[in-house]
């Protein structure tokens, strides 16, 4: 593309379009714009702009009459819809009609800006890679934007997303369930993005990346003296996470005692550091994740039930990825692209064998260990197409998981191969839950971190 990417904006508020054009100029973008969809044909039939902002609810046609128009007259053209909330069910259905994707007023202009790009990016690759894509069949690639940073239009997720954007414009507490991999963290970001807080902090505790002792002093702070070591006072993620987002990860691992003391700050919204007096006053949504079944984790004693029922306000629960197989070449393609950029050489495709080969595979690691695996296929593959023999073994042979599996090695293969296998290929399938991984083989984490630093892999 010779010139700056054109954009059309079309929108009936006046000031709403002033302020886009600014912004997308201000981006090096060309900017034409139009107050309703007959103006706006008339604008792309002369000056062909590479993608469409359109608002969805406009005087004489809706945005949805004109999407479908669009796509009648240039399949490939990106078209983004704009909507006011309360119009999620519309923007969906937008999406089905194959809107790239929707954003909702008022909206983050760094969120716009991604969105932008990417549509730009990926009608680019569409055009220039066309040839390189021949054998997919048609219907399998059709836009790959999810929602968010979300890949992905299976109607499950789009489900999530429908489920995401209405949770996003409330602002109660959300647990969000789902096997390892399958995008919670991903999620809690997109919540806090679309939501009234985006613009204050978003922060992230992993309840179980942080030793027992310390918890209490991460969740709510200290002053100076609380403990021995407490040199200094610190602010807890409660405070940290004020005006804005707290993430709660992997909340099955807080410690229980702790847990009575959490809920209470909860109902009350004010805290006490460790060792202060002053009580504290914050004003924090909550978002938790966790990968095992809560019900369970309450009978389990490790969930307490008035916390678990504090958190349960709002449910989101993302499939895993062998119920959304039809997701499998979108992501596979996004993340061969991002690991070809990452590592150099040629941009990287899929070969209709490897995709069958991925679609088959249940996918346990869910979409980490799909993205763990195609960053070894792009290194593997320097000249460009992924073929099978840069899968591992257990995928290209459709072996199911590891545990359903006969192990044999080539013959010649070392004990120090089968045990780097062994390892790499419990990480993938815990998604990188080193503490699982090391209970599954029987080893200490300690032993796993060592043998990853020796291979020199960052996991
Ligand atoms: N639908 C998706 N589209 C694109 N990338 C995704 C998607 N789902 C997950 N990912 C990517 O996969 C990786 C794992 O996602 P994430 O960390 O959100 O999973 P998780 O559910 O929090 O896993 P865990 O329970 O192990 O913490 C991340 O790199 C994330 O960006
Ligand atoms: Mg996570």
């Amino acid at each position: 593309m010779e010139h700056p990417p054109r954009i059309l904006v079309v929108d009936d508020d006046l000031t709403f379009r002033d302020v886009l054009e600014m912004r997308l100029e201000s981006w090096g973008y060309q900017v034409k714009v139009a107050d309703r969809a007959s103006s706006a044909a008339g604008i792309i039939r002369g000056w062909q702009p590479d993608l469409v902002l359109s608002d969805v609810v406009m005087p004489d046609v809706s945005g949805i009459e004109l999407l479908t128009s669009l796509r009648e007259d240039a399949p490939h053209r990106p078209v983004i819809l704009l909507t006011a909330h309360g119009t999620v069910e519309m923007a969906v259905e937008a999406m089905k009609l194959g809107a790239v994707d929707f954003i909702t007023k008022p909206f983050n202009h760094e969120h716009l800006r991604a969105v932008v790009e990417e549509s730009l990016d990926a009608a680019r690759r569409r055009r220039k890679d066309a040839p390189a894509r021949e054998g997919t069949p048609p219907g399998r690639d059709r836009g790959e934007l999810g929602y968010g940073d979300f890949v992905g239009r299976s109607d499950a997720m789009q489900e999530v997303y429908e489920l995401l954007q209405s949770v996003a414009e409330s602002d109660a507490g959300v647990l969000i369930t789902g096997e390892s991999g399958t995008g919670k963290e991903l999620a809690a970001r997109a919540i806090h993005r679309e939501s009234s807080r985006s613009d204050g902090p978003f922060v992230a505790l992993n309840a179980a990346a942080i030793p027992r002792d310390l918890m209490e002093s991460e969740i709510f702070g200290h002053e100076k003296g609380a403990f021995t070591g407490a040199t200094q006072a610190r602010e807890g993620v409660f405070e940290m996470a004020d005006g804005g987002t707290l993430f709660l990860d992997e909340i099955g691992e807080m410690p229980p005692e702790l847990q009575p003391k959490l809920l209470r700050v909860l109902d009350e919204a004010r805290l006490r550091r460790v060792g202060g007096r002053k009580e504290l006053s914050f004003d924090v949504r909550l978002l938790a994740a966790t990968n095992r079944d809560p019900r369970e984790a309450v009978r389990e004693g490790l969930l307490r039930e008035d916390l678990f029922f504090r958190l349960n306000i709002l449910t989101v629960h993302l499939p895993p990825l062998r119920q959304r197989a039809g997701d499998i070449p979108l992501l596979a393609r996004r993340f061969a692209r991002q690991f070809s950029e990452k590592h150099g050489g040629p941009e990287r495709w899929l070969e209709e064998d490897t995709l069958d080969l991925l679609e088959e595979h249940p996918w346990p690691g869910n979409v980490r260990e799909l993205r763990n695996v195609m960053e070894r296929a792009v290194v593997l593959s320097r000249d460009g197409g992924i073929t099978p023999s840069h899968l591992p073994p257990w995928i290209r042979e459709g072996e199911g998981t590891l545990a359903e599996q006969d192990w044999t090695f080539p013959e010649g293969a070392t004990v120090a191969e089968a045990e780097r296998e062994l390892i790499l290929r419990t990480l993938d399938e815990t998604g990188n839950n080193k503490a699982e991984a090391a209970r599954r083989l029987g080893i200490s984490v300690r032993t796993i971190r060592n043998k990853l630093k020796s291979w020199d892999i960052d996991r």
